[in-house]
């Protein structure tokens, strides 16, 4: 017995996916989507071809759709699944994912959106569905909803217009990403703000991002990169694929110390996938030297990400930046190591040199804007806290993540230093 959900890519069938008695999972393009010329690859490792793949390319693939870690696993719990099931899963919730691609039972064309799909919600209802969202991560299963996406806090994806916020039923495609506080650390909402922010500060790419307030607790939402807006309103999907799926790594190893990519295998994908890989080397690079400055331990393969505005993608921008370095409970360790370290106190200039090719120019290059940047930050840092106390926007942790800042900012500037 084989159990089918059919792919699709934006609003043409791309393929079916498979699985098969024993668990394994298959993926095999459609051929009326292989004969049309415009059609694309759902991933750098599943190009168009005839042939199906296997569960090797296609779980960590499929997988990496869905929740990770505990939100995964209150997930299943909810909906009476098993958390490795992730054709099950995706069957129940993977209409809207991250991406160009929806799911749907086997023979359910999606149906075209209509306004009925929207449920605008109240302030009063917006509490209520984030006081239910960890019991029930992404509202999974509820009436209605199917929105996957990746990552281990809770969230859910929103249409949100002007000040109000809604729900999308039906798989139809949301705006933003809507992330609330966690419970257990002090200050993420303001955290993420900030460090989001101040990325745009150092004009990385970076999506927009707000803060609201849902009753007495503040939440993030966070516009989508992988979402366009037609001039008549219609929201359309860019395609995307994070680095663990792009090379094939299941979400739960998604860490360097588990055999996840680190910077050099990174590098590489860029290097083969990306349309402008010189311009996309660097910046990731420096999404590499940001996430270091401001004290983000968490930039796994997971947090980076290919994005598709044409056939070949380009580095996304930079997502999930938190200064994790300011919550004792949470592990310094960098998930991409620099050089082959990851206790960052332990970072020379040598260890980031690894990152460029092995010529002056090019390390000439690379401590030029590792000292600028470090120069730069705690500007910013210090102009962006201003800023946002302007806005009303006040939390101890701020000046806190400050502190983070301007340490790893003054050891990177002594490390330059010796060279210049
Ligand atoms: N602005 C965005 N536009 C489009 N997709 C996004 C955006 N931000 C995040 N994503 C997608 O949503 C997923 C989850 O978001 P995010 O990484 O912020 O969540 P998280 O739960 O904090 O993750 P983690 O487990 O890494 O802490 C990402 O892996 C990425 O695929
Ligand atoms: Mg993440």
């Amino acid at each position: 017995m084989t159990n089918l959900l059919d792919v699709y890519f934006r609003e043409t069938k791309a393929g079916v996916l498979g699985r098969l008695d024993d668990g394994m999972l298959t993926f095999t393009y459609d051929s009326a989507y292989l004969a049309e010329q415009r059609s694309r690859a759902i991933s750098f490792s599943m190009p168009l071809q005839e042939e199906p793949f296997g569960d090797q390319v296609v779980r960590p693939f499929f997988s990496g759709l869905l929740p990770d870690e505990g939100a995964r696993q209150r997930l299943a719990g909810a909906l009476g699944l098993s958390v490795g099931n992730a054709f099950g899963l995706l069957e129940v919730i993977g209409g809207e994912c991250a991406g160009a691609l929806s799911l749907y039972p086997e023979g359910t064309a999606p149906e075209a959106s209509s306004d009925s799909d929207i449920e605008i919600l109240s302030p009063e209802q917006l509490d209520e569905i984030l006081s239910r969202l960890r019991t029930r991560p992404l509202l999974g299963g509820e009436d209605g909803i199917r929105l996957s996406l990746a990552g281990a806090q809770d969230k859910l994806a929103v249409i949100v217009n002007g000040a109000s916020i809604a729900l999308a039923r039906d798989g139809r495609p949301t705006t933003h990403i809507l992330k609330p506080f966690i419970q257990v650390l002090e200050g993420t909402v303001e955290n993420e703000y900030f460090c989001m922010r101040l990325a745009g500060r150092l004009k990385l790419p970076v999506p927009r991002v707000e803060m609201r307030l849902g009753g007495a607790t503040a939440f993030l939402l966070v516009e989508r990169y992988d979402r366009t807006k037609t001039v008549d309103g219609k929201i359309e999907r860019l395609h995307q694929e994070d680095f663990c799926q792009a090379l094939s790594v299941p979400p739960e190893l998604k860490y360097e110390a588990e055999g996840g990519p680190g910077t050099e295998r990174s590098l590489a994908l860029i290097d083969q996938a990306c349309a402008r890989p010189v311009a996309d080397r660097l910046q990731f690079i420096r999404m590499l030297v940001f996430h270091y400055l401001v004290g983000n331990a968490d930039a796994h393969g997971k947090n980076y990400a290919l994005l598709y505005g044409s056939d070949t993608p380009d580095l996304a921008p930079i997502y999930d930046v938190v200064c994790t370095a300011v919550y004792p409970r949470l592990s310094k360790r960098l998930a991409m190591k620099i050089g082959g370290r990851d206790v960052p106190d332990t970072i020379q200039l040598k260890h980031w040199v690894t990152l460029v090719p092995d010529t002056k120019a090019a390390q000439r290059i690379l401590v030029r804007d590792l000292a600028q940047m470090a120069e730069r930050i705690v500007h910013e840092a210090d102009a962006l806290i201003a800023e946002l106390a302007d806005e009303g926007i006040k939390h101890p942790i701020l000046s806190a993540i400050r502190k983070v800042i301007s340490s790893r900012a003054g050891s990177l500037q002594r490390i330059t230093e010796q060279v210049t």
